[in-house]
């Protein structure tokens, strides 16, 4: 289920922080903004000291300053709620808001985000100060809307303080309510670890060897998200009651959250803060690295939960703090790419991060648009340009859907079994790039797609494919399903082990792949990891093409039953001549069985096997351009991206127009490095 949003046109914005500048800059600041065509500014969610400089006083006049001169001058405020950073008066009253490390040692003031969630202390606070600013701001004209905290398991996403330990406790209760039952679902009949008192259950503590029991790791995972999505609920329903015409609406994506949930239960839409500059310096050793682009990637998940979104923050500078010398400068031309990446992928909202490099504290190397100086520069002018093109086609794109055939399946529950299971969750991360740096460089347009407890038929059919690669939870209902979506026409692309665990995350008493078994056509009789000093299997295609292998393989027994196809066989290895591919019809569809862990070459055959439209018949592409499509009332938008540092050759089969420029464009074209167009 994804939210949908609706915007006018396409807005670009900036975060702003009145609190680090002399009031004499603000009209000056606010002044430019409206004049770069900027329309949204966000504000307010790290000063809860000003907020409230001590408990139970609060003081609004700073705020009510900054955004009456914004909304003077046409800019709309969203307004953050303050309790990513507790105030010092507050964690020195009431240590027990801090959150705590595994070991059991606090984290203290002078950082941000030491809290937890389920602090009563910490909760009653945070009622308290966003009752007053959503009081106090409800009916503010000024204020369109609402972020929530900033950044929710940002930094960390793990909590053990004492407050975490007794609702940890209480919702195990709440969900196994037997102890009978939580000892069968944590398998504690292993190792001794049988619970006979509830006093006995706690959050994962440090063990002997230091690897806990992953049913209850699992649990643990659960359980931070759905104290994150709690105390984000409580602050929603709060400026729900004091509101009428704000959305509300938090950013970021972060581990052990379920976004999903989140954004169903408490938000209007989702907002992400996008920081493609991180990929250009990612320690990546992978074939043909994704760097900037990996970001594509998390724009689709985003896309995910709400088809229109927006960016609260988009990187505009390069990036780091006084410990961490990280991202190089943006070269000319990438701010530019970066903000039409987010757009490409369904951004309405873009908002960089931020007005002006601030000059005190960590974060004085995380660049904003303006320089310490404030004098003209570089980014300014490239952000004036996009400014200056979002104003000429936001009316068009605004609203507009992105266009995908194929998606890739997540799953948080396989997200976080996958994270300590390295049996199988590694093979996902591996198999989802593999797929992805396929689709990307072959353009084909991909999405996200959520599997969870609301997913039904009709959501999935949208897919002509859809790829789940290693999915080892795969409970009765998923695979009936899985199975429903193949019958009616679907294809569906699995991998090595999949379908082997239940919901606790212990593994089924079945042929592998489980439930999936009559799907797939096969049942595993052996499987094995590479064995490291030994020659690599290989696995021979359609009798056509060799291709290489790694990390995991299975020796699979097809069921004879005249309707599985074996389009790949090992080689290379002591299961030589044993099927690797199987392909199988179900009903209407197709189900494609891989003993092993893709690769892009072999993504790229199934690419073509399913025969995906690459749109090969309009353009003809480099791979470092990126072909993204968003469509609305018939009419389709093409954003193509060059992520090279070098000009590139594209050619446009059929004539069309350069939204930006209003140039027809035809035939042999030259983009600059990181050149944009968007063709109509
Ligand atoms: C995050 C935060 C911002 C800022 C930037 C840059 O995304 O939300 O407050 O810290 O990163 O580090």
């Amino acid at each position: 289920m994804t939210k949908k949003w609706t915007a006018e046109k396409l807005m670009l914005g900036v975060c702003y922080y009145p609190e680090h500048w002399s009031e004499e800059l603000w009209d000056d600041d606010f002044q430019r903004m409206k004049d770069l065509g900027f329309t949204y500014v966000r504000m307010g969610e790290f000063a809860w000291t000003i907020f409230e400089p001590e408990e139970g006083v609060y003081s609004f006049d700073l705020f009510d300053r900054a955004i009456e001169k914004a909304h003077k001058l046409g800019l709309k405020t969203v307004l953050g709620t303050p309790t990513a950073t507790p105030p010092a008066w507050l964690t020195h009253k009431y240590p027990d808001v801090l959150n705590v490390s595994q070991a059991g040692i606090p984290y203290q003031h002078g950082a941000r985000r030491h809290y937890n969630y389920n602090s009563e202390n910490y909760r009653r606070l945070s009622t308290a100060i966003v009752t007053e600013m959503a009081k106090h701001y409800g009916d503010n004209p000024g204020v369109v809307g609402w972020q929530i905290d900033n950044e929710l398991n940002c930094e960390i996403d793990v909590f053990y303080s004492e407050a975490d330990h007794l609702a940890f406790r209480k919702w195990a209760k709440e969900k196994y309510k037997t102890l009978e039952k939580l000892n069968k679902a944590w398998g504690t009949v292993f190792w001794n670890q049988t619970y006979t008192s509830w006093d006995q259950v706690y959050l994962t503590r440090i063990t002997v060897p230091n690897s806990p029991n992953p049913h209850h790791m699992l649990d643990e995972k659960r359980f931070i998200s759905d104290s994150a999505i709690s105390y984000a609920k409580m602050q929603g329903d709060i400026i729900r009651k004091y509101t009428s015409n704000q959305w509300i609406t938090t950013n970021g994506m972060f581990k052990h959250l379920d976004n999903h949930k989140l954004t169903n239960e408490v938000l209007d839409f989702y907002a992400y803060d996008s920081y493609p500059n991180f990929g250009r310096v990612l320690e990546d050793e992978s074939e043909k690295p994704l760097r900037d682009r990996k970001w594509s990637w998390n724009l689709s998940v985003v896309r995910s939960i709400s088809a229109n979104f927006a960016i609260f923050e988009q990187q505009s500078g390069p990036g780091g703090w006084v410990t961490r010398l990280e991202q190089p400068s943006p070269n000319p031309g990438q701010l530019r790419l970066w903000t039409y990446q987010s757009i490409a992928h369904g951004a309405d909202l873009v908002m960089y991060f931020r007005w002006r490099t601030a000059t005190k504290g960590t974060e004085i190397y995380w660049h904003g648009i303006n320089d310490y100086h404030n004098l003209p520069n570089r980014r300014i002018k490239e952000v004036e340009q996009v400014s200056k093109e979002v104003h000429l086609i936001g009316e068009k794109v605004v609203g507009a859907n992105y266009q995908a055939e194929i998606a890739i399946l997540t799953n948080y529950d396989n997200e976080w079994d996958g994270e300590f299971d390295k049996w199988s969750g590694p093979f996902a991360s591996i198999s989802k790039e593999a797929w992805f740096k396929a689709l990307q460089y072959n353009h084909v347009p991909v999405d996200a797609y959520n599997l969870n407890k609301n997913s039904n038929v009709e959501e999935l059919k949208k897919y002509k494919v859809l790829v789940y690669p290693h999915a080892a939870i795969v409970s009765e209902e998923t695979a009936d399903l899985l199975k429903e979506y193949v019958n009616q026409g679907g294809k569906l692309i699995v991998g090595c082990r999949t379908g082997y665990k239940d919901e606790t995350g212990q593994t089924y008493m079945k042929a592998f792949p489980g439930y999936l078994a009559d799907l797939t056509g096969i049942t595993l009789e052996d499987f094995t990891r590479e064995a490291p000093f030994e020659a690599t299997p290989m696995v021979m295609y359609k009798e056509t093409a060799k291709l290489e292998t790694n990390h995991f393989y299975e020796v699979l027994k097809v069921h004879d039953d005249n309707k599985t196809e074996v389009i790949g066989k090992f080689s290379n290895c002591y299961f030589e001549g044993n099927p690797a591919l199987v392909k199988r019809q179900h009903g209407e569809g197709t189900c494609y069985y891989f003993g092993g862990v893709f690769t892009i070459e072999l993504a790229e055959k199934l690419i073509e096997e399913t025969q995906i439209n690459n749109y090969k018949n309009k353009f003809d592409l480099p791979e470092s351009v990126e072909l993204s499509i968003r469509k609305k009332e018939g009419k389709e938008f093409v954003f193509l991206l060059n992520y090279s540092h070098e000009p590139q050759e594209i050619d446009v089969k059929q004539e069309m127009t350069d939204i930006l420029t209003g140039e027809r464009i035809y035939q042999k074209v030259r983009m600059k490095a990181y050149d944009v167009l968007v063709l109509e």
